[in-house]
């Protein structure tokens, strides 16, 4: 097999991010060279899913200071405070975009750095950081959740949260990989995930990839195939876990979860320790980003609904805690009462 393209590259000072609005048929690496690229490479979804526009954005803070080392310390803080703010703007609802950027600003902030050029450093060192930290976040939740997947079962997951959201094995997928790799035999139905199509663009491409069996199912298919016996676990991933245990996640998230429930199929979600918001009390308090019409109005290229019609697209749904069986960590599986026992391990 093809060594497998990363999500994003950092390699000699230098940031490329996978294209995957091209997936499937183009595989497209673009070097990102100003912060309004990355900027526009976050809000268009070239790079997606929480944990790796974490990582993209603290490589942007690098990207966007790294000519600025002529600034002294005070106009230096100033600038990045500055492009922090500019590149969390471009989506509200995964924390970690927010996450990454607070976290490099307080690095450099208590650096104690006292020139442009050791901020830059401070700056650079603190990305690669989140960057790394995010690979070995991902595989400790694969081997927490691995139990999970035994041999004949049928797993369900919605959108993508694979290796392409994150730097690597993915969040809902590194059970999966992990299970696969031990020679467990199981197939993944993986929900197409309208209107952006993450479940059978990605999560499909990068499990067959991996040689595991997929199915692609569209959206309304999944209370079909729960009916007929064929799933017997969902994982999902997310975008920020309140500090009460509801879950945003890609749009369509909750009516399986629903589904989940009445079929009492168990409906886990997997989250590193960078998505969980204690600082977010309840679902309600979340931003759920609203895009435009477009992805509605037209598949591709060709419209599917009349001109003018009124349209809404929140691109995500908070999942109340309730229909949540548990939630796999980095730190080990969570299960209710989750305000107590997120506290507990996060707090
Ligand atoms: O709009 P997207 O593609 O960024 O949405 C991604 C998701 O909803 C993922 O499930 C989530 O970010 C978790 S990624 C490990």
């Amino acid at each position: 097999m093809a060594p497998q393209v990363k999500s994003i590259e950092w390699t000699d000072g230098k940031l490329s991010l996978l294209d995957q609005t091209q997936l499937p048929v183009d595989v497209t690496v673009e070097e990102q060279t100003s912060v309004e690229q990355v900027w526009d490479s976050i809000k268009k979804l070239k790079v997606r899913g929480a944990p790796a526009i974490g990582v993209a954005g603290a490589y942007g803070l690098v990207v966007a200071m790294r000519d600025k080392t002529t600034l002294d310390a005070g106009a230096f803080m100033d600038e990045l405070q500055r492009n922090a703010d500019y590149l969390d703007s471009s989506r509200p609802t995964a924390v970690n975009l927010s996450w990454a950027l607070k976290r490099v600003v307080a690095a450099a902030r208590e650096s104690g750095a006292a020139t442009g050029g050791a901020l830059l450093d401070v700056v650079r060192e603190t990305a690669e950081a989140i960057h790394q930290e995010d690979i070995e976040l991902c595989r400790k939740i694969g081997e927490y959740g691995v139990p999970l997947i035994q041999d004949g079962m049928g797993v369900l997951t919605h959108c993508n949260a694979g290796r392409l959201a994150t730097s690597e094995y993915g969040t809902a997928t590194a059970p999966m990989y992990l299970a696969h790799q031990n020679g467990v035999r199981f197939s993944v139905y993986s929900d197409e995930s309208r209107p952006l199509l993450q479940g059978s663009r990605l999560t499909a491409w990068e499990l067959k990839e991996a040689g595991i069996d997929v199915y692609t199912i569209t959206d309304n298919m999944a209370a079909f195939v729960m009916q007929q016996g064929l799933i017997d676990l969902v994982i999902v991933g997310t975008d920020r876990v309140a500090a009460n245990g509801d879950v945003a996640n890609k749009i369509g998230t909750m009516g399986v979860a629903i589904l989940a429930k009445h079929f009492g199929i168990p409906f886990y979600v997997a989250s590193p320790f960078s998505t969980i918001d204690l600082a977010t009390p309840t679902g309600s308090d979340i931003v759920i980003e609203e895009r435009g019409e477009d992805e509605v109005t037209h598949f591709g290229l060709r419209r599917t609904a009349p001109e003018g019609i009124k349209v809404r697209n929140p691109a995500f749904d908070v999942t109340p805690n309730e229909l949540v069986t548990a939630i796999i960590t980095d730190r080990g599986i969570i299960k209710a009462p989750y305000t107590e026992n997120l506290k507990k391990v996060f707090g």
